[in-house]
């Protein structure tokens, strides 16, 4: 357990960039820091392996005091991964994994395995890689190799400062999952800073939101989605994040757009939109988009051998449509009910702005969660 008790840092010059912090990182625990830039996550991080001293106050990892152990050795014994990795340009892969349980001595034959375990864990192949330097990496490698490298030494404590930050989006969030496989199979206390909610949310049993050298709120993701401590924490969510799965969604919200035909055209014609499109109905409209009605594909395949006919004459009038600012609910119930299984929505121009349906429905709750939890 990491605890900070009224722990303050002023930099030379002047500037308190920490103010009377009182906060406790769990055993095994994934605490993220996050916040605007300059809030002080990295200065707090740098603090629990003596980087940065204190000015005032008292950091301690199972009840001692880190100001009574050896600095070199505290940090030998806590896993540090940056953005920039910092990895031994001149030393193989190997050596880069191995840096740690060397220093401290260890018996090579204890860590040799390990480190190519450790490859492996991450997807790397350590008879391909392991004797590369590491300018013979990609980037996303390189992040997997500082990873593991500061697993090496198996410490309790993992510090990760923005170690994903560099990375494309797809290398990004290879490596968050695979953060959390690898969480749920060693159980650290990782404390992981981050400025993208989305990875906090993915990744944190906790998120600690910092302004200004003060925490503004620490809490589960849950929670903090559920029950935002004030205006800045609403903010730096989002709004999208907040509106949560039980708020209810605004019409065109639900809509998808129509697949619409003029009703001059002939059915052959017709058929061949709807088989492009995937689709068993058109929405007939005019060139202007003013709604006239429903075409249904198996009255076109009753009449299809007439081939006088055109859209005009197969038009149901009759089926059931919404307006823009009508209750959502309703157009849930409306498309339950309807036979056809969609609502055209029209507005009061008598314009087809969309069609609700139930994979649009669908697809609009199944968003809300995925912005809501971060993708999980
Ligand atoms: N060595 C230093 N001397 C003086 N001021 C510093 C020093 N290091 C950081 N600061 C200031 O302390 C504040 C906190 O910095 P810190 O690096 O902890 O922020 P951060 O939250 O990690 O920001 P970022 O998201 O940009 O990395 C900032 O205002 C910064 O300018
Ligand atoms: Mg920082």
């Amino acid at each position: 357990m990491i605890k900070f008790k009224n722990v303050s840092k002023q930099y030379d010059g002047g500037y308190l960039a920490i103010k009377n912090l009182n906060f406790t990182i769990k055993d095994n625990e994934l605490l993220v820091l996050i916040g605007p830039s300059g809030c002080g996550k990295t200065t707090t991080m740098k603090m629990i392996n003596r980087i940065i001293e204190p000015t005032s106050g008292e950091i301690t990892i199972n009840g001692e005091s880190i100001k009574q152990q050896n600095p070199v050795e505290l940090r030998r014994n806590i896993g540090y991964v940056i953005q920039q990795i910092g990895l031994m340009p001149h030393m193989t892969i190997r050596e880069n994994v191995a840096l740690v349980p060397k220093l401290k001595k260890w018996d090579e034959a204890k860590y040799k395995d390990k480190v190519d375990e450790l490859m492996k864990m991450v997807g790397l192949d350590p008879n391909i890689l392991g004797d590369r330097f590491p300018d013979e990496l990609s980037g996303g490698q390189q992040q997997r190799i500082g990873v593991i490298r500061a697993l090496a030494a198996d410490p309790d404590i993992i510090l990760m400062d923005e170690p994903f930050s560099a990375l494309d989006p797809i290398s990004r969030e290879q490596l968050q999952e695979e953060l959390i496989r690898l969480q749920q199979e060693i159980k650290k206390t990782i404390v992981f800073v981050t400025h993208d909610m989305d990875e906090a949310l993915k990744i944190a049993d906790r998120i600690c939101i910092m302004k200004d050298g003060e925490i503004v709120q620490i809490d589960k993701p849950e929670t903090i989605l559920r029950h935002p401590a004030n205006e800045f924490v609403r903010q730096f969510i989002g709004e999208d994040r907040l509106q949560n799965s039980t708020s209810l969604p605004e019409i065109e919200q639900l809509m998808v757009p129509p697949i619409t035909a003029y009703p001059s055209r002939g059915l052959a014609e017709a058929v061949k939109i709807m088989r492009q499109k995937r689709v068993d109905n058109l929405i007939i409209v005019d060139k202007d988009h003013h709604y006239f009605g429903v075409v249904n594909i198996w009255d076109m395949r009753r009449a299809y051998g007439n081939e006088q006919l055109t859209l005009m004459d197969l038009i149901q009038k009759d089926i059931p449509t919404i307006t823009p600012n009508e209750n959502p609910e309703k157009a849930i119930q409306l498309v339950n009910d309807s036979p056809y299984g969609f609502v055209p929505v029209i507005d009061h121009n008598q314009k087809v702005k969309g069609i609700i349906n139930r994979s649009s429905i669908v697809k609009f709750v199944t968003d809300r969660f995925d912005d809501s939890m971060g993708g999980i």
